[in-house]
């Protein structure tokens, strides 16, 4: 192989990996899906383990929401394939309920980052008889939220209390 074409096969070797690179999906960060629900994740560790918070928009109540504990597992990146995910929501002071999620972590040619998740919501019933109408079903897409440098998912909503205290 002459010089100038393995200088060639080099350069789009090194095109090729920061491509793949820049594309890579972070799951780490805040985003917010179509219900305008928020979830702040923590960096994601080595062994694919991650924490974070999130604060539902919608309740099956209708009442205010608490930021909860999220509990999850990202796989391991392999070349080409983006990467599939699960995690689960307990959620805390408001619900007995709890949400598993299950996703995939997408980037388009722009750049753009999209989970695409199904859920499934298990609400606590009364007895056995009434085990049948306790999960449902859905679908949330998440995109990436950019926030001002320092803003977490607790500065930029209210809590519970602020949002139902009377006014002075
Ligand atoms: C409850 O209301 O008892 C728990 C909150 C459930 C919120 C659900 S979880 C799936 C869907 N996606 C959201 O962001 N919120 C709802």
């Amino acid at each position: 192989m002459g010089s100038s074409a393995f200088t060639l096969v080099l350069v789009l070797a090194l095109v090729a990996c920061i491509t793949s690179a820049e594309r890579k999906c972070q799951l780490s960060g805040l985003w917010r899906n179509e219900q305008d629900s928020l979830m702040e994740i923590s960096a994601v560790r080595d062994n694919g383990d991650f924490q974070g918070k999130y604060l539902t928009r919608v309740t099956l109540t209708g009442g205010c929401a608490h930021a909860s504990p999220l509990k999850g597992a990202q796989q391991q990146c392999s070349e080409g394939i983006w990467p599939t995910f699960a995690f689960t929501v307990r959620w805390d002071k408001f619900s007995n309920a709890t949400t598993a999620f299950t996703g995939q972590c997408f980037v388009d040619k722009g750049g753009k980052e999209t989970l695409t998740t199904m859920w499934l919501l298990r609400e606590a019933v009364g007895s056995l008889e009434e085990d049948w109408k306790a999960t449902r079903v859905g679908r949330n897409i998440f995109t990436r939220k950019r926030t001002p440098k320092g803003k977490t998912l607790l500065s930029l909503s209210p809590s519970c209390e602020d949002a139902t205290s009377p006014a002075p």
